[in-house]
């Protein structure tokens, strides 16, 4: 699994603290995830990303770094880190790391130096004016809870920048003793055995900020070289990009152009994502299909990474006002599940009732689309969220073990509180009991995976629409590559639907449903195949050898 090994992969984000906790003071730590390396590789994920894991005040859940050479202490030591680097790599899975480097907290001893003096090595690090900079207020990622980008602070007499919130002090990129302190970085942790990076916030690591300037110049170049770098020390380590950028900006994130993909590998699919929202909400497969034929072509070697849900908010800003507001009534109704005026603080199962068969529609859709696909601990299991805590918090509970108290979680008091009551409690949601069900969601994920592995296509060729006839509500598409075709049919509407295939049977060589949410009849000529409300298929056309 090294050749281009991510177009493969199943990945898997997860916050250490609130994972598994092994010692009992209630933060989840790396020897709790050791502990739990074999339900993730019997779930079929091969790839971890860790949300970050550097000491950090976690004043923006562990975004705001205050060493970059350690793991915090409260998830254990750096021997840990290492052992499960080898324990995951044991089991065939790759572990990739958050890389945090627009900003750092602003407890980081760089930033301290920084603000005690103009003449501290470190002020150059850290974006400054002397001045009020007439772009203060603009820019802001977090409305509501952050106020500007530009913050005065007392001790070095000057306002500094941020992106994010005001303690999360932005990096200058500008200077190029920050750049080779990033590749260091990058390199400490692939000679620790990473498999690369989920690198936070792209467009504005690269942003060369001009005071007064909202729209300064950003450095593109600087991800060539990163790139180049980070796959001279390690030639299959991976950088996986956060870009939620306009889409025509999406591909130089990728290359220069040129037609090779010099910069990033991967970039996640915020376009995709939230058109999915729209599709799911609307029960229309429009949107689906329009980004399907939208989507810039990438670079060989580019790859998208699908998500239906991350650790943010389901980010809507870039859906039109009025697709924005069908997502919010069906999905996030009430002021309380809404987030920034832009965004929806739920789960998945919760948005979509704890219905089932919607959930298997919903996820069979994500993992059926081009690209890699990226799942959230917790949604393997159908986990809700608990809309009492703070922002994104919400969706950011410990993980339902069992239906030991604190769902198995910790033995001692939690770090977040677990979900408790309700449908999604622990006592009803959790992995010990699904594991032992053929028929829970758990086992269906492991299925769904599994179907994945033997379709090499999905990932890693073209995904296209089938423009047949289709009834309302019907979403035809297809995987090709070198290894063979896959046809896939996604109902999302509630009500049955019979798909008139013909046009496509002269390509099925060996037409055979290889995952489906019930037993169909068999296929015949592809003249009439049924598809239930809320059903799908995944159909294989053709097997290359
Ligand atoms: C994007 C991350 O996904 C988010 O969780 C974080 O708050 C910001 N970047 C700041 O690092």
């Amino acid at each position: 699994m090294s050749d281009r090994w991510y177009k493969k992969a199943v990945v898997y984000c997860l916050d250490i603290d609130t994972f598994a906790d092994s010692n009992g003071d209630g933060v989840g730590d790396i020897r709790g995830l050791i502990g739990r390396l074999d339900y993730l590789a019997r779930l079929g994920v091969t790839c971890l990303w860790l949300n970050p894991i550097h000491p950090s005040p976690d004043r923006d859940d562990g975004y705001d770094v205050s060493d970059f050479y350690n793991v915090d202490p409260r998830f254990g030591t750096l021997g840990d880190f290492a052992e499960l680097l080898h324990q995951a790599g044991n089991l065939g899975i790759k572990v990739i790391i958050d890389l945090v480097v627009n900003h750092t907290s602003d407890k980081h001893p760089w930033f301290q130096s920084a603000r005690s003096s103009p003449d501290s090595p470190y002020r150059n690090w850290y974006v400054w004016s002397e001045t009020e900079p007439d772009d203060r207020r603009q820019g802001m990622v977090f409305p509501g809870e952050q106020r500007e980008t530009w913050t005065y602070d007392r001790t070095a007499k000057a306002w500094f920048y941020h992106r994010f919130y005001k303690f999360q002090p932005d990096l200058n990129i500008k200077n190029p003793e920050v750049r080779a302190e990033i590749k260091k970085i990058c390199a400490f942790w692939l000679q620790l055995g990473v498999s690369g990076f989920r690198m936070d916030a792209v467009p504005f690591i690269i942003e060369e900020t001009e005071p007064g300037n909202p729209n300064s110049p950003k450095d593109m170049e600087f991800l060539s070289d990163l790139r180049q770098f980070v796959q001279w020390r390690k030639g299959d380590a991976v950088l996986l990009a956060e870009a939620n950028v306009e889409p025509d900006q999406l591909v130089e994130f990728f290359g220069d152009g040129g037609g090779a993909n010099g910069r990033i590998h991967m970039l996640f699919d915020f376009m995709l994502n939230a058109r999915l929202m729209l599709a799911l909400a609307r029960a229309d497969p429009e949107p689906v299909i329009e980004a399907l034929r939208e989507t810039p072509a990438l670079p060989d070697g580019g790859q998208w990474a699908t998500f239906l849900r991350n650790h943010d908010e389901v980010d809507l800003s870039r859906l039109t006002a009025d697709q924005r507001a069908d997502v919010f009534a069906k999905f996030g109704p009430e002021p309380e599940m809404q987030l920034y005026g832009r965004g929806i603080r739920r789960r998945l199962a919760s948005m979509l009732g704890n219905d089932r068969r919607w959930l298997e529609l919903a996820y069979s859709l994500q993992f059926s689309l081009r690209g890699t696909p990226v799942l959230r601990y917790g949604e393997e299991i159908g986990m809700g969220d608990d809309l009492a805590l703070e922002g994104r918090d919400s969706i950011r509970t410990p993980m339902q073990w069992s239906a030991l108290p604190n769902a198995g979680f910790t033995t001692g008091d939690p770090v977040r509180p677990v979900i408790a009551d309700g449908d999604f409690g622990y006592e009803k949601v959790n992995v010990t009991l699904q594991r032992h069900d053929p028929g829970s969601l758990l086992s269906w994920f492991e299925r769904m995976i599994r179907t994945l592995r033997e379709a090499p296509e999905i990932g890693a060729g073209a995904c296209t629409h089938v423009d047949v006839p289709a009834p309302e509500g019907v979403l035809v598409h297809r995987a090709d590559d070198v290894t063979g075709t896959m046809l896939f049919l996604h109902n999302l509407c509630t009500k049955d639907a019979v798909v008139d295939l013909s046009s496509v049977y002269a390509e099925a060589e060996f037409p055979n449903d290889m995952l489906a949410d019930r037993e169909y009849p068999d296929l015949g000529k592809f003249a009439e195949v049924p598809v239930a409300g809320h059903g799908y298929r995944w159909i294989r056309l053709r097997r290359r050898p």
